[in-house]
């Protein structure tokens, strides 16, 4: 029977298990897929504490994760453009987590990936770099606008950093010290929360205040930088919803448009973008990938290799 990592009752990390479960089918609209690689992100932990248990019920045990790459075993009824051995990569079907043998896919916002794209790369992309490349879309900055990036040195930040870079926006990025010259590799500015003191070097930066800020924290970092904030500065979080109101902020919701994606994958395959994949663990260390990325400092993106298995 397949393997998968789960977690058998709403906690910490001491409801997580290796299970071996029957192999899922694919229902209407969907694709079982051999899974190569899978994404690990906060929203992993988030879930198995329950704190999305109201728009996200589960049936318990639950696999853990969100995001995979891998190869089309069986489709399931109403796929069409999609066959078994294709090499596909999105976000798992609701209930059906990443972290295992086998995950369910809708078909219809999976992508398939461009040669030159590895499995390790892909399963990078759907959840944090999808929402760097929603966000920045929704924010519409032209070339020469100034951007402040809340946390930018973990998944959703390195992309966001690169993409903003490239469409020739001027970025400045919070991160800790040490993360410093990896974000000026990426094209920001860097500012680092736990050294400089950023209120007074954000007015030095910004003295007329940011055209937008991306906002990754949350909490103290974003109230903390009110400074640049000013009535025409677009505030978009994805961390924060109770401060981010405070600054008329907009959440932003993911279009789960089909295009995202595609547009990823090939600016990774063609080397214009770094899925900034900082660690890889086998499946078997699924506990301690999720641990680093609970820890909430982790530099770019952590990926389980699932073609190790067990
Ligand atoms: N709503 C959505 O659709 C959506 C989608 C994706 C992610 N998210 C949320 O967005 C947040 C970020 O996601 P992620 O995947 O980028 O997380 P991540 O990979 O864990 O990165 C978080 C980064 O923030 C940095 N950080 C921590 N405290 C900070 C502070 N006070 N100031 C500046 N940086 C700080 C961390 O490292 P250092 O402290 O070492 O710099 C780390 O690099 C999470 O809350 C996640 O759940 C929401």
């Amino acid at each position: 029977m397949p393997l998968t990592y789960a977690f058998i009752e709403y906690g910490g990390p001491d409801v997580q298990r290796f299970l071996d479960v029957p192999a899922p089918e694919p229902g209407e609209g969907e694709v079982l897929v051999e899974v190569r690689a899978a994404g690990v992100n906060p929203v992993d932990w988030k879930v198995r504490e329950g704190m999305h248990r109201a728009f996200l019920p589960l049936r318990l045990p639950a696999t853990l994760g969100r995001e995979v790459a891998g190869t089309v075993v069986r489709t399931g009824p109403g796929v069409v453009g999609l066959a078994a051995g294709d090499r596909v990569f999105g976000s798992t079907v609701g209930g059906s987590g990443g972290y295992a043998e086998l995950a369910l896919l809708p078909a219809a916002k999976a992508a398939r990936m461009p040669d030159g794209l590895s499995f390790t790369d892909a399963a990078a992309l759907p959840i944090a770099a999808g929402t760097a490349y929603e966000s920045l879309a929704e924010l519409g900055l032209a070339p020469g606008q100034r951007l402040l990036i809340l946390g930018a040195g973990g998944g959703v930040g390195t992309i966001a950093v690169q993409l903003a870079a490239m469409d020739g926006v001027a970025v400045v990025g919070t991160a800790s010290a040490a993360k410093r010259a990896f974000l000026q590799s990426l094209g920001a500015t860097a500012m680092a929360y736990d050294r400089d003191d950023v209120a007074d070097r954000l007015r030095d930066l910004l003295p007329a205040g940011a055209d937008a800020v991306l906002d990754l924290v949350g909490g103290d970092a974003l109230s903390g930088v009110a400074g640049v904030i000013t009535e025409r500065t677009r505030v978009t979080t994805v961390a924060d919803e109770e401060i981010a109101a405070r600054f008329g902020a907009r959440s932003l919701k993911r279009t789960g448009g089909t295009g995202t994606l595609p547009a990823l994958a090939e600016l990774v395959a063609a080397g214009k973008l770094d899925p900034c994949v900082g660690r890889v663990f086998p499946l078997a260390e699924a506990a301690e990938a999720l641990a680093l990325v609970e820890s909430g400092h982790v530099s770019g993106k952590v990926v389980l290799d699932v073609a190790g298995r067990r």
